[in-house]
């Protein structure tokens, strides 16, 4: 086996003649494939290439494969992970004279991600936590999505994460998908009893004192509180970073009909974008404020999910809001989804709206019953939700690249 060198000390030479290693995504990959990592620790990933899902990687480069999740491992080799070097076709050479086929080296189950857990606070105020949903393998872990945690309120700030616009046309489709998972340390209520819809109806009965203004405000198929995915299953582009979405501290109450709304075609519009693109744009996602609804006497009550007499927690945010920011032409906007599909007229904006000058925001920003959708300069809407990261003076995320 090659030794796993440190990290800063990857080093290689491409080799001038050697063939490159080229994998069928579809052909050559083995049922459970490890994470397939280059030397700086970066996911090897497919591009879309005459219909054909293509994993390429030049001649004698280092290539890392690694099996994360507990009692997994490399099934032809019975390690976590291994450093191979590229030797062309779909071989790659596992020890100085010993050539695999990719398709042999599939781990013993599939894997599965983890979370690095209080890594320094975030937010303003640095009232949040920052925790990182990955995948660890020996002492190495692969970061995918930073969630800002606020552990008093048992809500997520924000996540961020990449979306890979040169490979996610290529990204995988399998669609059954894994069920929330807690993790411990963040919530102190059963999250999936606070998601049931049973439990929802019987907290407007007592938040809004009226189980008939209750049942108008809801029902089973558009209006409770659904599992508002942050950073989306749908933004990554293999099935096991797609699976490792499903934690409770990357989703927050949304109406379904905001969720399945215009939150879905932000998400939609954004990928779109990158996929334009071809390059990563990074994406914060997060909540703010507290959703009110008007009680049986006209007064606004906040909702959480959870409410005791002791603590309100979970909170169903007023709005959800997404940064995305083109780090190579340090290009960004914020979007922001108003949670609240039973308004009748416009509500108030946290910034100045300018989804005029942005026609990749191509869905109905003005559906209320969708989710009232608006867009601003990044700068503008930190003023009114400083959670959001400095992001320095950017100019305005368009289709063209600035100067074109
Ligand atoms: C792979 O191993 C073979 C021998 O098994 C060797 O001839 C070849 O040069 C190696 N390729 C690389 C890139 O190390
Ligand atoms: C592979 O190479 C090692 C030394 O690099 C040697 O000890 C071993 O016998 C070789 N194995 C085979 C199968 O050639
Ligand atoms: C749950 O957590 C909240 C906020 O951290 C705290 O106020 C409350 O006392 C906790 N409740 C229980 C039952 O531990």
């Amino acid at each position: 086996m090659v030794p796993l060198a440190p990290l800063g000390a990857l080093f290689f030479v491409v080799l001038a003649t050697g063939e490159d290693c080229v994998w069928n995504k579809d052909a050559d990959f083995p049922m459970d494939p490890p994470l397939i990592l280059d030397d700086q620790l970066k996911l090897v990933l497919p591009v879309e290439k005459d219909s054909v899902r293509e994993v390429r990687i030049p001649s004698g480069n280092i290539v890392i494969l690694a099996c994360p999740g507990t009692g997994n491992y490399l099934e032809a080799l019975g390690e976590v992970v291994v450093q191979t070097k590229c030797a062309g076709g779909v071989q790659l050479n596992v020890t100085d004279n010993e050539s695999k086929a990719l398709l042999e080296l599939g781990c013993a189950k599939k894997i599965r991600s983890a979370i690095k857990k209080y890594l320094g606070s975030c937010g303003a105020g640095d009232i949040g936590q920052q925790h990182i949903i990955g995948f660890q393998f020996a002492d190495k872990f692969y970061e995918q999505v930073l969630v800002c945690f606020d552990h008093d309120k048992q809500t997520t700030l924000y996540t961020r994460h990449l979306i890979h616009g040169a490979n996610i046309g290529a990204k995988d489709k399998d669609s059954s998908r894994p069920s929330f998972k807690t993790s411990s340390g963040f919530f102190n209520v059963s999250m999936s009893n606070v998601y049931t819809q049973n439990s929802q109806l019987e907290l407007l009965k007592t938040l809004l004192g009226s189980e008939t203004l209750a049942n108008t405000m809801f029902d089973t198929s558009k209006y409770y509180f659904a599992k508002g995915h942050l950073s989306p299953d749908a933004d990554f582009v293999t099935t096991v970073e797609q699976d490792a979405t499903y934690y409770y501290i990357n989703a927050v109450p949304q109406w379904q009909a905001f969720n399945n709304g215009n939150w879905k075609y932000l998400e939609y519009a954004t990928r779109d974008l990158a996929e334009k693109k071809k390059r990563d744009l990074r994406v914060y996602s997060g909540g703010w404020g507290v959703l009110k609804l008007d009680d049986i006497n006209g007064n606004p009550v906040k909702v959480f999910l959870k409410v005791t007499d002791e603590e309100q927690v979970v909170p169903a945010p007023a709005i959800t809001w997404k940064v995305v920011h083109d780090e190579y032409s340090n290009c960004a906007v914020a979007v922001v989804g108003v949670n609240n599909p039973h308004l009748t007229s416009a509500p108030a904006t946290l910034c100045e709206n300018i989804c005029p000058s942005l026609p990749w925001i191509d869905f109905d920003v003005n559906d209320m019953t969708a989710g009232y959708t608006y867009c601003c300069s990044v700068s503008d809407l930190r003023a009114a939700v400083p959670h959001i990261p400095q992001i320095g003076n950017a100019c305005l995320l368009k289709l063209e690249d600035p100067g074109c």
